[in-house]
């Protein structure tokens, strides 16, 4: 079934990777470009080139939603309805595209030009509301934002003409082409500096502003130095744990090689959208962070965890890779030394699991995003088992400006124990979102009143969520709250990925809340009984409440269960997916009660399955865990 050219292209990947089986994703991409979707004929081909169990190639390929089990439409458009775009009009978006193409979400036109889907957040939260398109059998694939009804009709009128007409596909990058809003502190502007420059992402434009100046320097200084730099700056990650970079690298055992540099670029969490902007307008940035990152762990692979959907942050990497071997800064013996660095694109296949640093790891070896049990840490056992660090695109990012300034310099600004800046990622009901570079500290109302110009409307805060979706969200009166890991944590939430999400007054918590569990039941990985089962169980709890057939223990239920997931879970998808609704719960109570007596004044309590709930490992149960 397969082509030669994509046999061959297949044997290519291998030999691109240590282990041939991390090309698995890969292979099954060059497969879907062929024939549009992967049919159990492919799979099984695919399988026998990787000598592995065909079943084992239809669970990866299940397991990811960009690879398709059945035909689309010529294009696929996929449009964001997570909480940023919902807030900003995404419901919109999905009724005026049904109605235009007459088909509903989930189905594909009588002619097969057009299906559509809705899909979670794909990082484009300050240009919502958004969509994302795709071209079957092409690597071609675009994010039309900030839609309206008007751009919508004018966009699938340009897909319509692509499509007959053989035109060169539209460009990748996005329209009105250029960066998304994006503003700094005036004592901070270094990440994203460059970001407004013509030509900014390439080799040129960033030699002329010294580019990889930062490398030769660290390169010049023996590896133990560079970590012992990073350590004194304190650089914390900026992924979502907030974990040191430099004690991270620390704890890479000794004389142990070969050993991995996995950058994590999956930017999967809802209101986050910083590493884009630094992939996709200054990626040699990143790449001269990763060159000092490599040299200060002595690693000679780094890998580079793209989200599928961000292929044109892909391009622009490849392109800045390739540049950069050809003038000596990656491959074989860098800057004359006898150093050398290869440096891989991996693109995911849509799972949100896979930001998690040891899901990335299972997936980058070839396999379902599945977490690990930790210990060991991946910089003990992680890429194939070996020492492995994994570090955030904007962290490495943060490395390149250390090396080339000092510790001292970074530590001037922020607090003692979460020191420099940070960008924040800014969504939801405000004038001006974007991403800011800020110094650590800057309080949220200075964020969103001084830097974002307010709320929409002059409308009243209701509610922020200070770090990414999976965080607690916190009350307008912690507005005057520092943005840094310590003082957003004493305020009751987390600093997280640094996405701050606004909801104004006006707004439903029962509609934030229904959506907020529905991306966390879609994205379970599955692998633990308590978060597979239990998002859906909280989903349809908030369903039959939206649909008033609520009652007021709803509410305790899903409180028990959300605690459940909280401590039960494998990971730490579970707890994160349930610290927003435990929040809302805890808050907006009233509001869901009100909700509830409104829209069913007569309701009776729901019967509770007989059948008991045990704890997966002591036979004990449940209530025995909640109460
Ligand atoms: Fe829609 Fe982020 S792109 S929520």
């Amino acid at each position: 079934m397969l082509s030669d050219s994509v046999r061959s292209e297949i044997q290519a990947l291998m030999g691109q990777y240590p282990q041939p089986r991390s090309a698995i994703l890969p292979a099954l991409y060059a497969a879907q470009r062929q024939i549009g979707w992967l049919p159990n004929a492919a799979l099984d081909e695919i399988a026998g080139l990787f000598g592995v169990e065909p079943m084992e190639v239809y669970a990866i390929a299940g397991f990811y939603n960009m690879f398709y089990k059945a035909p689309k439409g010529q294009f696929h458009l996929e449009i964001c309805t997570n909480v940023p775009c919902m807030l900003r009009g995404a419901g919109d978006l999905v009724a005026h595209v049904q109605e235009k193409l007459g088909i509903k979400l989930g189905e594909t036109t009588a002619d097969g030009q057009f299906s559509i889907d809705h899909m979670e957040c794909l990082g484009a939260c300050a240009t919502a509301p958004m969509l994302f398109a795709r071209k079957r059998q092409s690597d071609w694939g675009r994010y039309y934002e900030n839609l309206t009804p008007e751009r919508l009709d004018a966009l699938l009128e340009e897909l319509r003409a692509f499509a007959a007409a053989d035109l060169p596909a539209p460009p990748m990058e996005r329209d009105p082409a250029g960066p998304y809003h994006h503003d700094h502190h005036p004592e901070t502007n270094f990440l994203l500096a460059r970001i407004d420059r013509p030509a900014s992402h390439t080799l040129a434009s960033y030699q002329a502003e010294g580019g990889y100046a930062a490398a030769a320097k660290a390169l010049s200084m023996p590896p133990q130095a560079v970590i012992d730099t990073v350590k004194q700056a304190g650089v914390r990650g900026r992924g979502g744990a907030g974990f040191p970079a430099g004690v991270k690298w620390g704890f890479l055992p000794k004389d142990v090689f070969p050993r991995y540099l996995v950058v994590n670029c999956d930017e999967s969490e809802p209101g986050t959208f910083k590493d884009r902007l630094i992939v996709e307008y200054d990626p040699h940035q990143l790449l001269e962070g990763i060159l000092c990152a490599a040299w200060a762990i002595q690693a000679h692979h780094a890998f580079i965890y793209v989200r599928g959907e961000y292929l044109f942050a892909q391009q622009r990497l490849q392109a800045a890779i390739a540049e950069a071997k050809a003038a000596g800064y990656l491959g074989q013996g860098i800057f004359g030394s006898d150093f050398d660095l290869e440096v891989i694109v991996h693109s995911g296949a849509g799972a949100y699991i896979c930001g998690e640093e040891t899901a990335l790891l299972s997936s980058l070896e070839g396999g379902r995003g599945h977490p690990r049990l930790k210990p060991p840490f991946p910089a003990v056992a992680g890429l194939y088992g070996r020492p492995t660090i994994v570090n955030n695109v904007e962290t490495i990012s943060h490395v390149r400006h250390v090396l080339e300034h000092g510790a001292d310099w970074y530590r001037q600004w922020g607090t003692d124990r979460s020191p420099g800046f940070q960008l924040i990622c800014l969504s939801g009901q405000v004038q001006k979102p974007g991403v800011y570079e800020i110094p650590y500290g800057l309080t949220l109302r200075q964020l969103i009143y001084d830097l974002a110009g307010g709320t929409l409307d002059g409308r009243p805060i209701k509610s922020i969520i200070p770090g990414g979706l999976s965080m607690p969200h916190l009350l307008p009166d912690k507005l005057d709250t520092g943005i840094d890991f310590e003082s957003i944590q004493a305020a009751g939430s987390m600093l997280g990925s640094g996405g701050v999400i606004v909801i104004c007054e006006g707004e439903s918590v029962l509609d934030v809340a229904l959506r907020t569990v529905g991306f966390y039941r879609e994205e379970s990985c599955g692998k633990c009984t308590p978060c597979r089962e239990g998002q859906g169980w909280l989903e349809k709890s908030l369903q039959r409440i939206r649909k008033g057939e609520g009652v007021v223990g709803d509410l305790d239920n899903l409180a028990r269960f959300a605690k459940y997931i909280d401590q039960q879970s494998f990971c730490p998808f579970g707890p994160a997916s349930v610290w927003g609704l435990q929040s809302l719960l805890r808050q907006f109570r009233p509001e869901f009660e009100a909700h509830i007596a409104l829209s069913n004044p007569d309701g009776e309590k729901p019967e509770i399955p007989a059948r008991p709930i045990y704890r997966a490992y002591t036979g004990k149960p449940l209530k025995n865990v909640l109460d």
